[in-house]
């Protein structure tokens, strides 16, 4: 049972004098089959998150840990993070044109799997993991990233799910331009992974997406921490009351 763990990490953006703290003590347990939701206003810290765990290098962890099965994750290189287990959806988000979603989606396999798969057998398990996503065949001979539509990179993002097959994956949902069916695939896809050996850590602004995808516990982040926790009904309460009481809490910390 693979388990992420973050105990009492500091985040700070910037150097020297300049330097801003972002995550002020965050404390947060992933296991295996477990959904959480990370939501929380604009400017709360979600991203920095996500960032300082994918390893970005803007982001420089002051203090605290992130163990993935007891292994420190902070020590890794980015792409260890990826071979230990590790899915950061936003770790590629740049247009590389000339390089193929399926060449791409090769070297990730490979560099997880440590070998590279064969041709044949790879092919083979992309085209079902592309009709499991209702996804054009086409769309592999697209060059990465490049004028992806909104509802593209989500589908791309769990179709990389699907063949890396990550012990936790953190999904940075700041995109809401998604169409209701879009959101739907995207929605089949995390829950179909949660439900197996995967954590997901759902990062949303927005209650929108949690319609589709139920968490198993939702946590609310305001000014660089996790101020309240609970089930699916906090995402409820969130919705009609929105984030103001929490924000409010965070001012005065
Ligand atoms: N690379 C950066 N440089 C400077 N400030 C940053 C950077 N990244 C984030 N911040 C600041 O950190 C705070 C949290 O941002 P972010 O993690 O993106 O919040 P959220 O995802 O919750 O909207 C914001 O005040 C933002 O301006
Ligand atoms: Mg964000």
């Amino acid at each position: 049972m693979a388990t992420l763990e973050i105990r009492d990490l500091h985040v700070s953006v910037g150097d020297g004098a300049d330097a801003t703290e972002i995550l002020r003590g965050v404390d947060l347990t992933v296991q295996a089959g477990e959904t959480h939701a990370i939501m929380g206003p604009n400017g709360s810290g979600k991203s920095t998150l996500a960032y300082a765990i994918a390893g970005h290098p803007k982001y420089e962890v002051t203090s605290g840990s992130v163990t993935l099965d007891g292994e420190d994750v902070l020590a890794m290189s980015v792409d260890e993070r990826a071979r230990a287990g590790l899915f950061l959806a936003m770790q590629y988000p740049v247009e590389v044109p000339g390089v193929s979603v399926s060449n791409f989606l090769r070297s990730a396999v490979t560099a997880v799997r440590g070998e590279a798969p064969k041709l044949r057998e790879f092919s083979k398990e992309m085209k079902q993991a592309m009709d499991a996503l209702a996804i054009d065949p086409a769309f592999a001979q697209r060059s990465l990233n490049e004028g992806f539509s909104g509802g593209e990179k989500k589908r791309h993002e769990i179709l990389q799910l699907e063949m890396l097959r990550p012990k936790v994956a953190i999904l940075d949902e700041t995109d809401s331009g998604l169409d209701v069916d879009a959101l739907k695939v995207v929605s089949e896809g995390i829950t179909r992974f949660a439900s197996g050996d995967t954590g997901v850590l759902l990062i949303t602004h927005y209650t929108r997406i949690l319609r589709y995808v139920k968490p198993d516990f939702v946590h609310v982040f305001s000014a660089g921490r996790l101020v309240a926790e609970g089930g699916p009904e906090l995402a409820d309460e969130l919705e009609e009351e929105g984030y103001e009481k929490y924000t409010k809490a965070g001012a005065s910390l």
